[in-house]
């Protein structure tokens, strides 16, 4: 007996001190590979960047998001982080292998059936645009950004992958993990690379980039960068470094700025392009509801922001080693789910946040990962899992909203309440019309003489 207590206490303090030994920093812990390279580490913060401290709170005021119709599903489109969309109307949607499909505008409200252009390399496709030439860029993570002409032809832009020997931050840093994009008038490519923590194949061929935001988490190395890559020079230069992950990246509407999200620490950053505070970046919102995904500028000036998912309340805890530990360390299948949300914020050009469109259970649309608005109003949601690809109507262009004075916060709850009004119409509709169709169903088996049984 003596024995067998002094075995289990020597045991449990063995365990205490490797618990304290990990919370203290005197115990390497190699982080799982795949996502991290192998032979990484737990590594230390930089000084001050911890605890992240959001508050998390976010009262679900809507459900205007669950107004969205679902598209292409029947043609076999899925995965879409991002939709493109051009100025006449025309969508690219690449899908979570790699498809690239092009359906044009075609009749009042509808399109042509997607027409498959081309096939990306393996890897994970993420942000998308049209630029002037009507050929879409996009980000394959973990290779880099892609030219794809309407033809077909997809070119990767290899001057684009490796920031250029002269930046002042991060020369000749590798950049793989490209995310977002938008693209200037004069044709300069602004991206974010997220993470060194690259994605990963899975067995089903398809890849995982999630993974990586927890690891990035424990390896506590930020190295998520905003770029610049001018195709008239082929120069790639990073404006600004330091991000846990880096996601999604938009222009202002007069070039004077961009912003570019960062997923972990739940805000986003400006980055100053012209003017007096040129090459300063600064923080434009931040606390955020949720891990900021895609960013897209809005037809008024102000941005879209999808909020993928939740902040599980453990990321306050982050400051602890074993906490980022358990984090990174826990397998997919063991982690514990997160209930499914549909969120996407409305910010003003200033970065404060007008308005919210929401699914508050995730029950029509969850995990949407960008909101992209048309030109005839419609706002297009891209998400990593989902099949089709989902859109809002919006009762009018946004832009429609916005008073001389500036945003106008009771425009934006008409348009709230409207999109719920008609998502309500819809459901009574559609109920009155099974109801119907039951009666209707009633009625033929008492014609053909059968009995109806309730
Ligand atoms: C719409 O724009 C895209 C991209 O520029 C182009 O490829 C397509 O041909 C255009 N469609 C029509 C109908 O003009």
């Amino acid at each position: 007996m003596g024995a067998f207590f002094t075995a289990s206490a020597l045991g449990t303090l063995a365990v205490l001190g490797l618990l304290a030994g990990v919370e203290y920093g005197a115990v390497p812990v190699p982080l799982r590979s795949p996502p991290a390279r192998p032979g990484e580490r737990m590594g230390e913060p930089p000084a001050g960047s911890l605890p992240f401290a959001f508050d998390g709170r976010f009262d679900s005021r809507n459900a205007a998001l669950r107004g969205a119709a679902r598209w292409f599903e029947a043609d076999g489109v899925a995965g879409v982080e991002t939709v493109a969309v051009a100025p006449n109307g025309t969508l690219a949607l690449i899908g979570e292998r790699g498809e690239v499909w092009i359906a044009d505008a075609a009749g009042a409200d509808g399109f042509a059936p997607p027409r498959r252009i081309a096939r990306l390399p393996p890897g994970r496709p993420l942000g998308a645009v049209f630029d002037a030439d009507g050929a879409v860029v996009a980000a394959l993570a973990p290779v880099g950004l892609f030219r794809i002409s309407a033809g077909g032809g997809a070119e990767r832009i290899a001057a684009a992958s490796k920031v250029g020997a002269r930046s002042e931050i991060a020369p000749g840093a590798d950049l793989g993990f490209t995310n977002d994009m938008d693209i200037g008038s004069d044709g300069v490519i602004y991206y974010s690379h997220s993470t060194h923590v690259g994605p990963f194949e899975m067995p089903d061929g398809r890849w995982n980039a999630l993974e990586s935001v927890y690891t990035s988490l424990g390896a506590a190395r930020p190295s998520g960068l905003l770029l610049r890559h001018d195709p008239a020079t082929g120069a790639t230069t990073a404006l600004t470094g330091g991000l846990w992950f880096a996601n999604g990246v938009a222009l202002s509407k007069g070039e004077d700025f961009v912003v570019v999200a960062d997923s972990i620490q739940a805000k986003l950053l400006r980055h100053w392009l012209r003017g007096p505070r040129r090459g300063e970046t600064d923080t434009f919102a931040a606390n955020l509801p949720g891990p900021p995904d895609g960013v897209s500028r809005a037809s008024d000036g102000g941005f879209w922001v999808a909020i993928y998912g939740r902040y599980p309340p453990v990321m306050n805890l982050a400051a602890h080693r074993l906490v980022r530990a358990a984090v990174a360390l826990t397998p997919p299948r063991l982690r514990p789910p997160t209930p499914p949300r549909g969120l996407v914020l409305k910010l003003s050009e200033a970065g404060g946040v007008e308005f919210a469109l929401e699914d508050p259970d995730g029950s029509v649309v969850r995990g949407v990962t960008s909101a992209v608005e048309a030109p005839d109003g419609r706002l297009w949601l891209g998400s990593l899992h989902e099949k089709g690809v989902q859109a809002l109507d919006l009762p009018q262009p946004l832009r429609a909203l916005r008073t001389a004075g500036g945003p106008d916060a009771e425009a934006a709850g008409r348009l709230v309440r409207r999109l719920e009004a008609r998502r309500a119409a819809a459901v009574g509709s559609a109920r009155a019309a099974a109801q119907a169709a039951r009666r209707g169903a009633g009625a033929d088996a008492e014609e053909a003489g059968g009995h109806t049984e309730l």
